[in-house]
Parts: structure tokens; sequence; C-alpha cells
């Protein structure tokens, strides 16, 4: 009888950390579904799965949106609504009125730390920041009560789970204090709130933490003060803010404050330390959660707008003439090619076969100059690329667009669901996911077809994190067989054509009710 968990101790679970931890706990799942007691969890796994559609030689997993169940329940701190301070210019979801506007704080100061994502306090009064050295924020405490004292100690990071990634995050304290001491004397009393959140951990590692760890959060909790919010940025990184500017410009009118170098004493009304989540999971969000209703659809609305991406709606294609000529047509592909690891091998035959099948392809490596990479990608009505963080820049493309994921060999499931399907389908973008065989995988040049990494990839997981990501993520390129994958391709261009449809019909239900 196997041992699942024998080797979990031995996993060092970095980026893709819990997604390995998650692949465990499901191939254990396997072992023990006798026992009953994880039903809810196996039933969990398997609604992630809901449409196959089998297309000649392969499948295509097709995932329409369904109520997303969390796994865990969180406690939400819940803030009373203040909706006669609703500024005007409030970022709101297209077509939502009514319950939105930034929500007054409860009188006493909060701090939420049952989230396993974040940790978040929120206090109005008397608040005072100071960042160099002490690393402080002070609030009077509230008149009732004897709270003197109280405080909390948070990272104000968005992986709290992770231990590695919050490592090198720094510590930020809240203290109810009536006598701030030498910390009294304010340097600058503001009438806008604060937000201080740090940028550390993984953030600046790659694009997919960027979002998931740091600017889906922030958005989150700064989108609401539409501007009038003071950000205070903890284990800054050069030029982090710099290549995420738009969004700072767009969440807020002043500029940002660099939290540990700062030495003056901050004299605010109100404060929140930490980024909300209203989702446990990365790179999304659970609408029912969140205060103000957001959603990834607000997340990649406000996205292109702080962008200024012209694109709302993929390109117009005439629908196939059933049984007929394709149209001539032409939509547009994004081939991510990735230069080191999980490359494409045949990058010429697949741009050949993409022509082939009526589009217009470009060959890119995700770029850091965001301003102008965003443009292209919202330029695309196709993204396609190798499971990796380049896929986050499906947030640019237009409402409608298409992301294929190709998952490498290894029975990488669980990390292409929840970093990529999962948000894709939550963007509203169409999402295809194809999974690459024994033939497609260069592994197959390394290892005989006999070797455990064929025969049996999941003992390679469990021989943790280390050995799974160098097999399965670092040695393996993909030679994508282009007649089994093409079938894909025209999918993807019947989705455009259907989306667009679609998207008119929604135009106009909203001009009708409007
Ligand atoms: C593959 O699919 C296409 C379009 O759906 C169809 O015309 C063709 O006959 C199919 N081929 C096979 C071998 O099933
Ligand atoms: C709500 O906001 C309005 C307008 O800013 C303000 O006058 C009022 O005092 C606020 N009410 C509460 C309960 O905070
Ligand atoms: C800030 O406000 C406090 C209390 O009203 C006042 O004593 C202090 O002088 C103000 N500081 C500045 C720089 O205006
Ligand atoms: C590519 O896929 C097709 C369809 O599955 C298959 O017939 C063919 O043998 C594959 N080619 C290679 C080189 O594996």
């Amino acid at each position: 009888m196997a041992k699942p968990f024998r080797n979990l101790n031995r996993a060092k679970p970095q980026s893709y950390g819990v997604g390995l931890l998650v692949v465990f706990i499901l191939v254990s799942l396997t072992y023990v579904t006798m026992s009953g007691t994880n039903k809810m969890r196996i039933s969990l796994a398997n609604s992630q799965l809901v449409q196959v559609v089998d297309v000649n030689y392969t499948s295509i997993k097709s995932y329409p949106s369904t109520g997303k169940e969390a796994a865990e329940k969180e406690k939400v701190v819940v803030v009373e609504k203040n909706s006669s301070a609703v500024p005007e210019e409030v970022f709101l979801p297209t077509g939502r009125t009514g319950d939105q506007g930034v929500p007054a704080v409860e009188k006493k100061p909060i701090c939420d730390l049952s989230n396993r994502k974040s940790d978040v306090c929120e206090a109005a009064g008397d608040v005072r920041i100071v960042g160099k050295n002490t690393r402080m924020v002070y609030v009077a405490p509230p008149p009732d009560g004897n709270r003197e004292g109280e405080s909390w100690t948070i990272k104000p990071y968005a992986r709290k789970w992770d231990v590695g990634s919050g490592g090198s995050v720094r510590e930020v304290t809240l203290r109810l204090v009536n006598d701030y001491g030498d910390d009294g004397r304010c340097a600058v009393n503001y009438s806008i709130p604060a937000l201080v959140f740090a940028i550390g951990g993984w953030s600046g590692i790659n694009f997919f933490h960027d979002f998931g760890d740091v600017l889906v959060p922030l958005f989150q909790s700064a989108a609401p003060f539409s501007g009038e919010v003071q950000l205070l940025v903890a284990n800054n990184k050069p030029g982090w803010v710099q290549k995420f500017r738009p969004y700072f410009d767009k969440l807020s009118r002043y500029p940002v404050i660099e939290f540990d170098e700062d030495d003056a004493v901050r004299c605010f009304p109100r404060v929140t330390l930490g980024l909300r989540c209203s989702s446990i999971e990365d790179f999304q969000m659970e609408p029912a959660k969140s205060p103000q209703g957001y959603s990834m659809v607000d997340f990649a609305e406000f996205t292109r707008s702080a962008f200024g991406l012209p694109r709302k709606r993929p390109t117009l294609l005439p629908e196939p003439l059933v049984g007929g000529e394709q149209s001539t047509a032409k939509a547009r592909l994004m081939l991510i090619a990735r230069a080191k690891t999980r490359r494409f091998t045949n990058v010429e035959e697949i741009v050949r076969m993409a022509e082939g099948a009526g589009f217009e392809v470009v060959v890119t490596e995700a770029s850091d100059d965001i301003a102008k990479f965003s443009r292209v990608v919202n330029s695309c009505d196709v993204l396609m690329g190798v499971h990796g963080s380049a896929l986050t820049n499906m947030v640019f493309l237009p409402r409608g667009g298409v992301v294929i994921q190709v998952v490498p060999w290894g029975k990488l499931d669980w990390i292409a669901g929840h970093y990529f399907r999962d948000p894709a389908k939550q963007m509203e973008v169409k999402y295809l996911e194809y999974s690459i065989n024994e033939e497609e995988t260069t592994l197959s040049e390394q290892y005989p077809r006999e070797h455990a990494v064929f025969k049996d990839p999941m003992s390679v997981h469990h021989q943790g994190w280390d050995t799974f990501s160098r097999i399965f993520l670092k040695e393996q390129n993909v030679r994508l067989n282009v007649t089994r994958f093409r079938p894909f391709l025209d999918r993807a261009r019947l989705f455009i054509s259907q989306q667009h449809t679609q998207a008119q019909d929604l135009d106009l239900d909203q001009r009708g009710g409007g």
C-alpha cells in the first residue's frame, strides 16, 4: 500500500508550492477514496472538469464558468458601508450600481488574521505611521474599553501561507496607544486614508507573482478609494513600481511613499495595513466576498483602462459557413515562444500551420516593457503558450479573446488549472487546454520510455519540489505535433466568431438597460 504523504516534508515549495501540495493531496485521495472522509474535496477536484469535447485525434477541454467553491470557509471582516461617501469617479464594474464605494471602518481597529492568503488591518481615528526603523502604525485606542497597548504584527504581503515567499518581507506592527512619545509629532497631516503594503516576496521574480501576490489584491484594496488614498510601499524593489506605473497612477493620485526609507511621522484619519484578497487562490477573486463585488472581469477592465488598451472585443470574424469555405478574415494569434525553459522547439512549423488555419501570428517573448507589450497582447485575439508566467498576459486580451495553454508532460493539471484555467474563466476569456503527449516532450530524448518520468510521473512529484521542477519545469521543451494541435486553433477561431455575436448581444442589452 502506497504511503503518499511520506515525502511531503521533503518538498520545498517555492512559487508552485501550493500547487504541489494539493497535487499530493489529490493523488493521495485516489488511495483513500474508500475512507469517505475526503468526499468533499474529491468532488471539488472533479468539478473543475466540466465539459470535455472530443475533436478528432484528441480532446479539447472546455470550461464554462461555474460558481467557484472555496475549499475553505474564510472569515471575512464585515465593514459598514457609507454609500453617501462614494465619489463620482469610483471605479465600478460596467453596468453595476448601488452596493459599492468605500466601506466605512468600524470604530475599533481590526486585524483580521483568518485569511489564508493575507492579513489585513483596518483602523480609523488618530493614525500615525512611521516607516523607517520602527515600522509602526500607531492608532489611538477606541474610547470604549481598555485596549491601550494591544498590537498586531503582520507581513503585509498576500502570500501568507508561503513561508519561502514571506521570508524576505519585513513585519509591520499596528499598536493601540494614546501616548505616541517621540513618534507623536505629525510631520505631515493627511485628510485621505493610508494603505500600507509590501512588494517583497516573489513579486519581481515573475509576472504571475506580480499579479497574484500584489496587483490583484492591491486593486481590491485601493480601487474603492477612487484615487484618494496614500500608498506606502514596504520592501520596495527598484523599478517595480515604475514597471507597473499605470496601475499606481490609476489607483492613487498621490506619489507612492517608500515606507522603509521614510522617517517622517505621517498622520492619517484612517489606515489599511495589508492587502485584501476575496479569494484564497492566486490571480482570482470571489466577487461575493468583496464589498464592491469586484471580479476578475473588473480587474481586466481596470487594467485595459489603466494601460489605455484600445480593444475591448476580439476581431470581427464572420461565423464559418457550415460545410463551406473558411472566411479569409484573419484573427491574430500571439505565440509565446519562451527562450529558456519549456520552449517550443518547432516555432516555424507552428507558425506555418497557424497561418494555414487563418491566423496572423505574432511570435514573442514576454517583455518587461509592459506598456508596450500589453498593447501587442491587446492587439491579438488568441494568446498561446506553454504553461508559464507569460500566460498572465491574458489580462491584456480583449474580453472574449482566447487563451490556449499548452500543458507540458508530467501530470501538471493542478498548476495548469489553478494558475491559468480558473483565472481565465473568471476573466471571461475563452480557455482551451492542450496536454502534450510523450512524443511531444523533449524529455523523451533524456529518459527512456520505461523511466518513471513516463511510466509514473506522480512518483516524480513525490520526490519533492526540486526534482519535480527540475525535470518537468526546467528540463522539458515542447515539440508540438501540429497535426494533433490544429483542431485547437480551429476551435479558437470558432470561439472568436461566436464571442463576437455574443458580445454584440451583450452591448445591445446594456444599451437597452441603461
Ligand atoms: C476532424 O474534424 C473536422 C472538423 O470538425 C472534420 O471535418 C474531419 O472529418 C475530422 N476528422 C476526423 C479524422 O475525424
Ligand atoms: C458618510 O459620508 C458622508 C459624506 O462624506 C458623511 O457626511 C457622513 O458623515 C458619513 N457617515 C458615516 C456614518 O460615516
Ligand atoms: C498636524 O496636525 C496637528 C494636530 O492638529 C498639529 O498639531 C500639527 O502642527 C500639524 N502638523 C503640520 C505639519 O501641519
Ligand atoms: C502527430 O499527431 C497525429 C495525430 O494524432 C499522429 O497521427 C502522428 O503520428 C503524430 N506525429 C508524430 C510525429 O508523432
